[in-house]
């Protein structure tokens, strides 16, 4: 339950301003620490009655101390530019890139901030949010800095709320969700790049003086060019176990721009929210425009108690349903493509039966009639069963799974339109597209206007219409296959509202659909998928249990993508199928798939009886450890970029079981075994445990880890255990338990 207590200005401090941070005089300082258990930002107002940001780094012990923090830099130069200022107006005294630019109603273009008051808000224990309310002393016009703040986890989500009481609409060309700074020696940065099948390549770098910017202008798909995840390593390069770190999203699912600014005094500036291009903003008065969240997980030990903290945080606050459990599952994608009939889909019922797995997802294709969608270029947008090949309809498909004692779960993508379909026909007006220009198409296909209510209400009564139908449906797909090119929206046009908030209102239009899906069906699990990672964010997870990565499912790749989506995401939001992708075994390709959550995307039917042996044993242990994997810490031990093997484990929250993962992911030279152990984490120390392989593969072959064995936790992490992998032992999963 919320408590929701205030405590109204946390610190007014008088203080003697020596720096020249501060005045000569002595005058009343407002000073605000955003604080986690670990580290700080702190907040003052300056002279001018501005607010800047004075600290960043490990938090201390006597809060009062934070006020003095801003005396021990000298920053300042008399020029005009101050580059700490927590939220940064454009049109008065700024002179570099502003975090927030705007159009008044009476046509001037100037804004300037004061502080004007704070709350602290104490949610619960572990969670406080600060408002800070900033005004404009010539105009109506507000901004609140809200910062929520989870002190054991050590995460922080901060956005701003704006508001006017002008005349007429205010115009906002610029709105940043944070305006960060920090005061280090060197900054490092890993940002993430990609393409389809090629998701979140990272490139660390270090910052020099100007500005690295990562954005998107896709509309949708936000993460398939450049996502917006980042690293930041204060004083040197990103390390897992060492160093001041941030590990950020801006949890938007349009476009995003983040700007990472070293000033002129070395310092660095981040900048994150909405990309400004082509999307300014028309607000009314006294609505308040609220900007998407910028989450950041810090930590004074790496990227790993950073990830660990981000991880905790998503599970227990942001994902939904992020405690609970996932279903494991067998999808026809890969298997059937679009050829499919009733009869085949049935009979793979059978197989998920026989694997083990809790889950039938019949995938795209089960749809349209007039137009049927026999491959991709037809069908999208009519969601009625194909008479043809599911002549009794989906609901005798989702009874016949129940009575082979398995879930049956739907592949939809409900935001999405092909030209050759009944809905184009209809509804013209419904799709994003220029209406004197040549259409341009992402994969056949364009996107519906959610910015448009009706759309928003076809878009909800697409999944509506079969929970109703099919109360046992079990599970949704939601994939997203196209970007938005043409941007033009004929309801904005008819609503005389500017074009540019297309893009805008897109994302919110998507939202509300979710709120709206969310509401009447809470809980049922739901995939975001995205063709491959496009999407995931920690907006959209608040409605969906999980994400697909990737549609490269080559298991090689995936160690390497899992393991950079793994920063960010816990094990439980990511959805790992085995796939045909890749010349690895099939051992190989399942331990993979274990370190997330587990789906199979391949014809059952076709493996050799020992594969098939093989699949069952490993579906049936995965089982028995599931929940330290979705729901434990996880330990990046060993990172593949850098080594011939990549190691990586998850620990139950009590210590008592762990799952260690080992893969040779460098075949270019002979290794005769592993020369060296992998230290494990996480462990106790003083605990002792026993180490067996599982997921041994049914040929016969023995482990040369010797069960029975008794190590101490002590052991385990500092000399550690060697997995033994070999060019025949390609990937080696050790399950470590507490000898009680
Ligand atoms: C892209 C997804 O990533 C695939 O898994 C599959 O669902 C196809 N779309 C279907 O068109």
């Amino acid at each position: 339950m919320k408590k929701n207590i205030v405590h109204h200005v946390g610190l007014k401090l008088i203080l003697t301003a020596t720096t020249l941070l501060a005045s000569a005089s002595i005058r009343a300082q407002t000073t605000i620490p955003i604080a986690t258990a670990k580290n700080a930002i702190v907040l003052q107002t300056d002279k001018e009655n501005r607010l800047r940001t004075v600290y960043f780094g490990k938090a201390l012990d006597n809060t009062a101390d934070y006020a003095a923090t801003a005396n021990q830099y000298n920053f300042n130069d008399g020029n005009a530019a101050i580059t700490n200022v927590a939220y940064t107006p454009a049109g008065t005294w700024n002179l570099l890139e502003p975090a927030i630019q705007v159009v008044h109603a009476d046509g001037n273009r100037s804004l300037e901030l004061k502080y004007v008051s704070h709350t602290v808000t104490t949610v619960d224990a572990n969670t406080t949010l600060t408002a800070i309310v900033l005004k404009d002393p010539v105009y109506p016009f507000f901004v609140t800095l809200c910062y929520k703040v989870w002190k054991a986890e050590n995460v922080i989500e901060q956005w701003t709320e704006i508001k006017h009481t002008e005349a007429k609409d205010v115009t906002l060309e610029k709105y940043a969700s944070a305006n960060l700074y920090f005061s280090n020696k060197d900054f490092y940065v890993t940002t993430f790049q990609g393409a389809y099948a090629r998701e979140m390549q990272p490139a660390e770098t270090k910052l020099l003086q100007g500005t690295r910017t990562i954005d998107s202008k896709l509309g949708t798909r936000a993460m398939l060019l450049q996502s917006p995840n980042f690293i930041v390593s204060f004083g040197k390069p990103a390390s897992e176990t060492e160093g001041m770190t941030m590990v950020g999203q801006l949890a938007w699912s349009g476009n995003f721009k983040l700007d990472f600014e070293i000033d002129s005094y070395k310092n660095l500036r981040l900048m994150a929210g909405i990309n400004p291009y082509e999307s300014a903003y028309a607000l009314p008065p006294n609505e308040v425009f609220k900007t998407p969240s910028l989450v950041y997980a810090l930590s004074n030990n790496g990227t790993g108690e950073a990830s660990r903290g981000l991880h905790q945080w998503a599970r227990k606050y942001r994902v939904l349903d992020g405690e609970g459990q996932r279903l494991t599952l067998l999808n026809n994608w890969e298997a059937t493509y679009f050829d499919f009939d009733e009869n085949k889909i049935s009979g793979l019922f059978k197989d998920a039966k026989d694997l083990g797995v809790d889950m039938f997802l019949l995938d795209d294709g089960w749809f349209g009639n007039k137009y049927p969608r026999n491959g991709d270029k037809s069908g999208l947008g009519d969601w009625q069963e194909n008479v043809k090949k599911l002549p009794n309809g989906l609901g005798y498909l989702v009874k016949k799974a129940g009575a082979e004692g398995i879930k049956f779960g739907i592949w939809i993508e409900p935001e999405m339109v092909n030209p050759k379909s009944e809905l184009y026909e209809k509804h013209l007006d419904w799709v994003i597209r220029q209406p004197e220009r040549p259409e341009v198409y992402f994969r056949n296909q364009l996107e519906l206007d959610l910015s448009n209510p009706k759309v928003q209400d076809f878009v909800f009564s697409i999944v509506d219409n079969l929970f109703t139908k099919n109360p046992d449906l079990a599970f949704i797909k939601w994939d997203c296959n196209a970007v938005i090119y043409n941007a033009y929206s004929e309801y904005l046009h008819q609503k005389g509202l500017p074009q540019t908030e297309l893009y805008v209102k897109y994302v919110h239009g998507l939202y509300n659909v979710l709120q709206r899906i969310r509401a009447k069906y809470p809980k049922v699990p739901m995939m975001l998928c995205s063709g491959g990672g496009g999407r995931g964010d920690y907006e959209m997870l608040k409605y969906f249990t999980e994400f697909w990565p990737s549609d490269d499912t080559d298991p090689i790749e995936r160690i390497f993508m899992q393991w950079d989506y793994s920063y960010f995401f816990p094990a439980i939001v990511t959805d790992n199928h085995v796939t045909d992708w890749g010349k690895e075994p099939l051992k190989f390709r399942v331990d993979v798939a274990c370190m997330g959550k587990l789906g199979f995307d391949i014809v059952a039917a076709k493996l050799s009886t020992t594969d098939k042996q093989f699949a069952k044993e490993a579906v049936a242990t995965y089982n028995t450890y599931k929940d330290v994997v979705w729901h434990g810490d996880m330990y990046r031990l060993i990172n593949p970029h850098e080594n011939d093997i990549s190691a990586l484990m998850y620990v139950a929250g009590d210590k008592s079981k762990a799952i260690v993962f080992n893969y040779l992911v460098n075949n270019r030279q002979m290794i005769t075994a592993t020369e060296r152990p992998v230290q494990l984490q996480g462990l106790d120390a003083q605990k002792h445990y026993s180490v067996k392989e599982i997921n041994l593969y049914p040929d016969g072959h023995k482990s040369p880890i010797a069960e029975g064995s008794d190590y101490t936790g002590d052991f385990l992490m500092k000399v550690g255990i060697n997995p033994h992998v070999t060019k025949n032992r390609t990937s080696v999963v050790l399950q470590i338990d507490e000898i009680k």
